[in-house]
């Protein structure tokens, strides 16, 4: 006989609460099978999930174990029902929760299983046996040693964990690459691709490098107080890398390829897009025949390489006063595709960097012939190529040092 709706709805739900699903089985499902379509039900799923893991592992030290062997084998068996790569329940998270999770959800399911992992790293075998009491063999060890160092020399007591030497070591956390570093390292790896060079110079340096060389007259606002931290009337902290262009012609003449990733200090009060330390890239090639187009052609090719091949760019004029021409690059907006939004301020474009034609004064003050030589120039943000790429909103938060931010990368 069919049933009816009301009954199969009723025995549904009946069924659910007399028999409800064990943790493995909810992992072995999707969000959208468990009707996780809120971030609340998301919460209470991994809550669930991080207590039930968090009580076999008391369960494991409370039992404790009968000798070592046993200890390492249920502390493995442990640790490869959660952390397996393969079928372990936290790759399965990965899989079948994370994944497959909606637009919506994904930033908050990824969150929660970033939280998840790292308590999870407690079931790794080494840790866990050291928490695991092995009954008789612990025993056997004396409570308190005490080790007599001669007249004179206090005795030292030893607990009896520190004297146990066949216990594993601490393992320290694995650290990640700040993710400032990974934008700098990814930029120099396109750059270096093409023939570039890496060079460095110093981040206190002279009025005569960071200003004067570089064209920057007396009267540019650039040099006022306001902008610049001077250590004293000759010496700054770089308010950008730019003098680096000079100090490697200097170094190298021409013709010269070379990009300098480094440090620069502002005097600029801290707010989301402001930071009194931060990173640029700058880059500088010089030699026989280079035009706009070479400029124009390496920046294009250098973008869509960081940014991805959909990107647009687009070169308006602008002003430096080491550069002539200058101008800005912008690309089109990563978040919306060139539709408009918050991030482009709805013009579809984002300026990224400063870029020109090197002013023929500043080869001479780096001892390039202008009348043989020509050059172009960029300086680019790095903080803000890192911002874009993470759709990271507070350039703040590259310097707290906050491990729940930085283990995102
Ligand atoms: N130094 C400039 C700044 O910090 C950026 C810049 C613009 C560098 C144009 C260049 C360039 O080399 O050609 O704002």
């Amino acid at each position: 006989m069919a049933e009816s709706e009301t009954d199969r709805r009723s025995s549904s739900r009946h069924a659910r609460t007399r028999d409800p699903l064990s943790i493995d089985e909810k992992i072995s499902r999707t969000l959208k099978d468990l009707e996780a379509t809120t971030s609340e039900a998301v919460a209470e799923l991994f809550a669930e999930v991080t207590a039930a893991m968090e009580s076999e592992r008391q369960a494991l030290i409370e039992g404790g174990a009968a000798d070592e062997r046993e200890r390492s084998q249920k502390a493995k068996e442990l640790r490869d029902r959660w952390l397996a790569r393969k079928g372990g329940l936290v790759s399965m998270i990965d899989e079948n929760w994370l994944k497959p999770a909606s637009k919506e959800l994904k930033p908050g399911v990824g969150r929660a299983f970033n939280e998840l992992r790292r308590r999870a790293a407690a079931l790794e075998t080494d840790r866990l046996i050291q928490d695991v009491p092995v009954r008789g063999g612990a025993a056997a060890l004396p409570q308190q040693a005490t080790l007599k160092f001669g007249a004179g020399v206090p005795s030292l007591k030893i607990t009896e964990a520190a004297t146990d030497l066949t216990l594993p070591g601490f393992r320290r956390p694995l650290g990640s690459i700040h993710p400032v570093t990974q934008v700098m390292r990814e930029i120099e790896e396109i750059f270096l691709g093409l023939g570039f060079a890496i060079e460095s110079g110093p981040e206190i340096e002279s009025v005569y490098y960071n200003f004067d060389a570089l064209n920057i007259p007396e009267t540019h606002p650039a040099r006022d107080d306001w902008d610049t931290l001077y250590v004293n009337s000759e010496t700054v902290l770089r308010t950008h890398t730019s003098p680096v262009q000079i100090r490697a012609m200097e170094k190298h003449g021409a013709p010269l390829y070379i990009i300098c990733p480094g440090k620069a200090y502002r005097h600029d009060n801290p707010d989301s897009t402001h930071a009194t330390m931060f990173h640029q890239v700058e880059g500088l090639a010089v030699d026989t025949d280079i035009s706009f187009a070479d400029l124009k052609g390496t920046l294009d090719y250098f973008a869509r390489k960081f940014f991805g091949d959909k990107i647009k760019t687009n070169f308006t004029p602008s002003f430096f006063p080491f550069t002539e021409p200058s101008g800005e690059l912008s690309i089109s907006c990563v978040f919306c595709g060139g539709e408009g939004c918050r991030v482009c301020k709805e013009s579809g474009w984002v300026e990224v960097m400063g870029c020109g034609m090197v002013h023929p004064e500043v080869l001479r003050h780096g001892g390039i012939d202008p009348d043989r030589y020509s050059g172009w120039a960029f300086g680019l943000g790095v903080e803000r190529f890192a911002m874009m790429k993470y759709d990271i909103n507070d350039i703040q938060l590259f310097q707290q040092g906050d491990v729940r931010f930085l283990e995102q990368f």
